[in-house]
C-alpha cells in the first residue's frame, strides 16, 4: 500500500503515483462503475487525482464528480487536482484554441470545478500552459482571493519554463508546490533544460505526465529498441513489467517525480504500484536514455 509523500515543505501530502483522469470519457464508465475504479486506486494507496476543466471536452470533472455524489465520504479520501487557463474549441464561442489567464476566468474556473466535483475545496489548482499573455500580477490576485476564500488550498503551474515559474513565484506571497511537466524516456527535455533543476533547487516535486508516451511507447514501432533495452533492465531487476521500469526511471530522478498514470485498465495501474519497489542503478537508467535517444553521453 503506497503511503502519502509531501509535494513541498508547504504541502500538500499527496500518493506517490497519482491517477490520471484525462482519459475518462474514453473509458465509458458509469457512475457506478467510475466509483469502482476509484476505489481500486484508492486500495493501492493512489490517492490523488489529476483533473483540467478541459479534460473530456470540459465533461471530465463533472462526470467524475456524479461518482462522488454516489458515495458519501467519497471525496475526503482523495486529494483533487484540477488545471485552468485553455480554451479549446469544444466550446463554440472560442472561435480558436487560446490561453487565458485572466483573474476573473481563473477564479470563475475554479469555482465551476468546485461545482462539478461537488466540493468545497481543491487541494491544487495549476495554470495548465504557460500563456503568452499571463499578467503576473492578475494571475496572483486570483489565486489569492481563492486561496482566502479557503476554496483552493495549493497552487502550482504546469509545463512552465523556469523563468515563467519564477515571474509568478515572484507575486506570490506563498510558494508554488509545483510543475507539472512531461517526462518519459522518450521526452526528455525538463531533465536537461533547467525545469527539474528548479523543482530540485526549491524541493518541490514534479508531476510528470505521459511517462508512457501516452502508449506510444508500447505500440510505436520507432521504439523497438527502446523496448528491447526496457526489457534486458526489467529481466536485471525482476521488474514484472517494461511500464513498471519506466516509472523506475523517472522515479530515480532526484526532483522526485509524481508519476501521473493515465490507464483506465486496473491491473495496469495495479502493476504500476509495483513501480516503487524497483530500483534502477545508474548504469541502468543511462542504457535507456541512450536507447531513447539514440545516442550515448558526449
Ligand atoms: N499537464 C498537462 O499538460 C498534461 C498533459 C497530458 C496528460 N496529463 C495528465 O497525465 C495523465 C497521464 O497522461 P497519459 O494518459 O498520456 O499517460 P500514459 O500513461 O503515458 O498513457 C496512457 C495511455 O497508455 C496506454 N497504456 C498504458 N500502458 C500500456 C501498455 N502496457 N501497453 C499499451 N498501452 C498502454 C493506456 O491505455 P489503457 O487505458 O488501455 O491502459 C492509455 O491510453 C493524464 O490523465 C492527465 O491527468 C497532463
Amino acid at each position: 500500500m503506497l503511503q502519502p509523500q509531501s509535494l513541498s515543505p508547504q504541502g500538500p501530502d499527496f500518493s506517490p503515483l497519482i491517477m490520471g483522469y484525462w482519459r475518462l470519457m474514453d473509458w465509458n464508465m458509469t457512475p457506478q462503475q467510475c466509483v469502482s475504479f476509484i476505489e481500486t486506486h484508492l486500495s493501492e494507496g493512489i490517492t490523488t487525482v489529476d483533473h483540467a476543466d478541459i479534460y473530456g471536452d470540459y465533461r471530465c470533472e463533472a462526470a467524475f464528480g456524479e461518482a462522488l455524489k454516489l458515495s458519501p465520504g467519497l471525496r475526503d479520501r482523495l486529494q483533487i487536482v484540477t488545471k485552468c487557463g485553455i480554451a479549446t474549441r469544444a466550446k463554440p464561442e472560442h472561435h480558436i484554441g487560446h490561453y487565458i489567464t485572466d483573474q476573473t476566468h481563473i477564479v470563475q474556473s475554479a469555482e465551476n470545478s468546485l461545482r462539478h466535483f461537488a466540493t468545497d475545496r481543491l487541494d491544487l489548482l495549476l495554470i495548465h500552459r504557460p500563456d503568452p499573455l499571463m499578467n503576473a500580477d492578475e494571475v496572483a490576485e486570483a489565486f489569492l482571493a481563492l486561496h482566502q476564500s479557503g476554496k483552493v488550498l495549493h497552487f502550482g503551474v504546469s509545463n512552465f519554463t523556469p523563468s515563467q515559474f519564477t515571474l509568478l513565484q515572484s507575486r506570490l506571497p506563498f510558494t508554488l508546490v509545483t510543475n507539472q511537466v512531461e517526462i518519459s524516456p522518450i521526452q526528455q527535455n525538463v531533465i536537461l533544460d533547467g525545469t527539474l533543476d528548479q523543482c530540485q533547487q526549491m524541493r518541490l516535486r514534479p508531476m510528470a505526465w505521459s511517462c508512457l508516451g501516452g502508449g506510444e511507447l508500447f505500440n510505436d514501432p520507432h521504439y523497438q529498441p527502446l523496448r528491447d533495452e526496457l526489457e534486458n533492465v526489467r529481466r536485471e531487476t525482476g521488474a514484472a513489467s517494461l511500464a513498471q521500469v519506466v516509472y523506475a526511471w523517472v522515479l530515480a530522478l532526484p526532483s522526485r517525480p509524481l508519476p501521473i498514470i493515465g490507464s483506465g485498465n486496473p491491473a495496469r495501474i495495479s502493476d504500476a504500484a509495483g513501480a516503487l519497489r524497483i530500483q534502477l542503478n545508474r548504469q541502468q537508467w543511462f542504457r535507456i536514455r541512450k536507447a531513447a535517444l539514440g545516442y550515448d553521453v558526449p
